[in-house]
């Protein structure tokens, strides 16, 4: 251990305290392992507050016909049969548990008048299924799982940032970073580590996503070795808010349409009503985003290059007990009355599908003892994540992968060891920035990048498109090798810019090349130049690595499904 490092050490790290790390902590800490968790910001700041409207589970308590079967089925369905059905397979039945499980700990849901914890609708999902607290149930999530992880005797460390995992052998060892305020890096020996970082929706200018969605948990363990799985699957929401410019990306929760909210386009046209009559405005969100773009590239967009969402005809009383959020917030930043008129809303980058490859139900990834859980990981939701089934997979798998992690921890013979090289290595590559003759404005750079994900892997890719952006990601991270820091490590966010830099580009890198390699439409990935599903490409999911050359990208059968499952879904359908 050398002395220019603070030192820590735990059974199982946890990376992120967003649902799934809170989740992930708990279930590691009564499974009687030492925890650390690790955040970014302060505890109770994370993106799972973004979830807005509701968490998905088939309770059946509004509508008695549904089941995790039909829940299976929708999510099969929205993912466009690339998700793991192994993964769908467990999250349908375990959710209702982890609901109630959530409301034995303290959590306040919204009632039935019998009581019950009343669940609304949402974009694609057959039945009434979102369990919810008005429109902040990912707040009320946080609360409930941050008080049960502090009680847990998890020990809390935030306002830390974390770079590069660290390795002995093929296994994980820790973590190395750096605490945020001071620069004083940290080195975090442990066992096993759960990723719970969240996504990487900071690539995009136009995003509900906080600053601290750089999808580091995710760079790092590329970094590491592990295997990444279908990041070319980004999700657009198809409301956030457009105007003013300084809220652009804002989310506008899809309880709006689940409370009867209708979309128009300026010529006052329900437009859905083309696009998909039946499910009309809660169609999945790769069709309604498809559908709002559709609009203003007609020349039928609002005046600020969106839709017209309206809920003012469900009333005044209404809205401010369902939607006191969506209320406040255009009131406060727009000066919109929502119980008095519509709110302009345009698409927003809101989640990633894709991530750390994991077996399905544990988490783990390929690299032994790095897990992973939540946002981060692949393969639940496809090609297109349903709104609401986002809370349920962070409780669901977050649950698991901290079993996962503390039993792989009880059945190791020793603990792996720490290699001060890789820690020193790391440290001289985050002060790089520091040295003389560096030019690069890590702000720039970020800017850039967010305007070629923007321009060449939007909602509508081509191949050219796509090509083009990738090049100019490669450039961007050849510049990104001379950026310039000032100062010193203390108190300094232009120096945490370019650690984030560098990760968002391999993200970046990662999205564009498996964007490439998909010659198809499928959920969120829609291309121009191949607008249509290919069979073929049904059967495949893309998964990129790190090689010696570089970054590689190689395709994996999706795995087959049972033919009871098969059956049900037609069935269902
Ligand atoms: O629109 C929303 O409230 C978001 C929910 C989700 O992403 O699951």
């Amino acid at each position: 251990m050398a002395d220019w490092y603070e030192a820590r050490r735990y059974d199982v790290l946890v990376v992120g305290a967003g649902g799934a790390g809170l989740r992930a902590a708990i279930a590691a800490a009564e499974a009687g392992v030492k925890v650390g968790l690790v955040c970014k910001s302060l505890l109770g700041k994370a993106h799972t507050v973004m979830a807005e409207g509701g968490i998905a589970a088939a309770l059946g308590n509004v509508d008695a016909k549904d089941s995790w079967e039909v829940h299976f089925a929708d999510t099969m369905r929205g993912g466009q049969r690339i998700n793991d059905y192994r993964m769908v397979e467990i999250f349908a039945k375990e959710a209702p548990e982890r609901v109630y499980e959530l409301e034995r700990w303290g959590g306040l849901f919204d009632r039935t008048p019998d009581g019950k914890i009343l669940q609304r609708p949402f974009g694609a999902h057959t039945y009434r299924r979102l369990c919810h607290v008005g429109d902040r149930t990912g707040l009320e999530l946080i609360r409930t799982l941050q008080d049960r992880a502090v009680h847990s005797g998890v020990e809390v460390l935030m306002e830390v940032t974390l770079s590069r995992l660290l390795k002995d052998g093929d296994r994980v060892a820790g973590a190395f970073g750096y605490r945020r305020e001071d620069g004083r890096f940290i080195v975090i020996g442990a066992k096993a580590v759960i990723l719970a970082t969240g996504g990487w929706g900071k690539v995009y200018k136009v995003t509900s996503n906080s600053w601290e969605c750089t999808g580091d948990g995710c760079a790092m363990a590329y970094e590491a070795g592990a295997e990444l799985m279908d990041m070319e699957m980004v999700q657009f929401h198809p409301t956030g808010m457009v105007w003013p410019p300084g809220v652009r990306g804002i989310l506008v929760t899809e309880a709006v349409r689940g409370e009867g909210g209708i979309l128009r386009n300026a010529k006052g046209e329900r437009f859905m009503q083309a696009y998909d009559p039946k499910k009309l405005e809660l169609s999945s969100r790769d069709v309604v985003s498809r559908s709002i773009y559709k609009e203003v590239e007609a020349g039928r967009g609002s005046p600020h290059g969106g839709a017209f969402l309206d809920i003012s005809h469900r009333g005044a009383e209404y809205i401010k007990k369902k939607l006191p959020s969506m209320y406040e917030q255009f009131l406060k930043l727009a000066d919109v009355d929502i119980t008095k008129g519509p709110m302009e809303v345009a698409p927003t980058i809101h989640y990633v599908m894709g991530g750390v490859r994991v077996a399905p139900g544990e988490g783990a990834s390929t690299v032994p003892g790095l897990f992973a859980a939540g946002e981060v990981a692949a393969g639940l939701h496809g090609a297109n994540r349903l709104g609401g089934n986002s809370l349920s997979d962070l409780v669901v798998f977050g649950k698991r992968a901290g079993e996962h992690a503390a039993r792989y921890v009880k059945g190791l013979d020793r603990a792996p060891r720490i290699d001060d090289g890789q820690a020193d290595e790391e440290r001289r590559l985050l002060l790089r920035p520091f040295d003389s003759g560096n030019t690069e404005n890590p702000y720039e750079l970020h800017a850039d990048l967010q305007e070629v994900m923007g321009t060449h892997a939007g909602i509508a890719r081509t191949g050219d498109g796509l090509r083009a952006g990738l090049d100019k990601i490669l450039s961007l991270q050849e510049r990104a090798e001379r950026m310039r820091a000032a100062g010193s490590p203390l108190y300094n966010p232009g120096w945490h810019a370019c650690r984030d830099v560098r990760f968002m580009l391999t993200l970046c890198e990662a999205i564009l090349r498996s964007a490439i390699e998909r010659t198809e439409s499928r959920g969120a990935h829609w291309r121009l130049d191949f607008p249509d599903q290919d069979a073929g490409w049904g059967r495949k999911n893309l998964v990129v690595r790190r090689g010696d050359a570089g970054m590689t990208v190689s395709t994996r059968p999706v795995p087959e499904m049972p033919s009871g499952l098969a059956r049900l879904l037609e069935a269902t359908a």
